[in-house]
């Protein structure tokens, strides 16, 4: 076998790898509109925010085969790169983010492989956000595939810290000084307040509609 061939049938399986990731994202993201429409039926709001997909970009894919001490090739990054589909999914309260992780894990086709939840046990950053790594089917005309999918499901107020953070700590490479490690600590603490503070009066507002629907009735 030449080199070239050796290039072009990586090349073909590549190609092929990112449709099947694609086509993973697009799958989840039309579930997720539909346990959201449900929801709404339900439970008379929408849970969710917003949803976000992105595909690994191939510089992070190499990067993280490398981190891990893995030759950069298509078996190891189908093997060991759980995050090459990754989704991110914004609830309103704390309460949603573990009803949407039981709706998807109920899901008949979709397998959980494994669960990180970071905010019964934040990261040491502060760091809160409830993870899943799934498998989806992706029915190609010949075969299907089960398809690694990264699901981060956290409140805006979670999302809100995580994306600044990730800003702050990018500057100082991983490296920031202890004062600004502690301070990001705390912020994490005043988001967790903020989110059982809002979800309280969720609560109470819900009860007090409830009331006032009794006395009308
Ligand atoms: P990665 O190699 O970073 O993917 O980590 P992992 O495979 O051990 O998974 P983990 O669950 O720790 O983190 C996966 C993802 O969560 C990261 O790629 C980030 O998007 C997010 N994340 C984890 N820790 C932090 C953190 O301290 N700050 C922020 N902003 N995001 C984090
Ligand atoms: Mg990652």
């Amino acid at each position: 076998m030449t080199n070239s061939s050796i290039f072009n049938e990586q090349v073909e399986s590549w190609e092929e790898s990112m449709l099947l990731y694609h086509s993973a994202l697009k799958k989840m993201q039309t579930k997720l509109e539909i346990l959201n429409d449900e929801f709404q039926h339900v439970h008379q709001y929408n849970p969710l925010e917003y949803v976000k997909a992105r595909v690994k970009s191939p510089t992070s894919i190499a990067k993280k085969l490398k981190r891990h001490g893995k030759e950069i090739n298509i078996v190891n990054m189908l093997q060991y790169v759980n995050d090459i589909a990754g989704m991110r999914i914004v609830c309103s309260f704390t309460t949603d983010i573990y009803r949407i992780a039981d709706m998807i894990g109920r899901q008949n086709d979709i397998t959980v492989i494994s669960v990180k939840d970071y905010i019964r046990n934040p990261k040491p950053s502060g760091y809160k956000s409830y993870h899943m790594i799934v498998t989806i089917p992706v029915f190609l005309s010949d075969k299907t595939e089960q398809v690694k999918v990264e699901i981060q499901i956290r409140t805006m107020a979670m999302d809100f810290w995580a994306s600044l953070e990730h800003k702050i700590f990018y500057k100082f490479e991983g490296d920031a000084p202890d004062y600004i490690s502690r301070d990001l600590r705390d912020c994490s603490e005043i988001v967790s307040m903020l989110d059982d503070k809002m979800l309280q009066l969720n609560e109470a507002i819900q009860q007090a509609k409830t009331k006032q629907k009794e006395v009308e009735e």
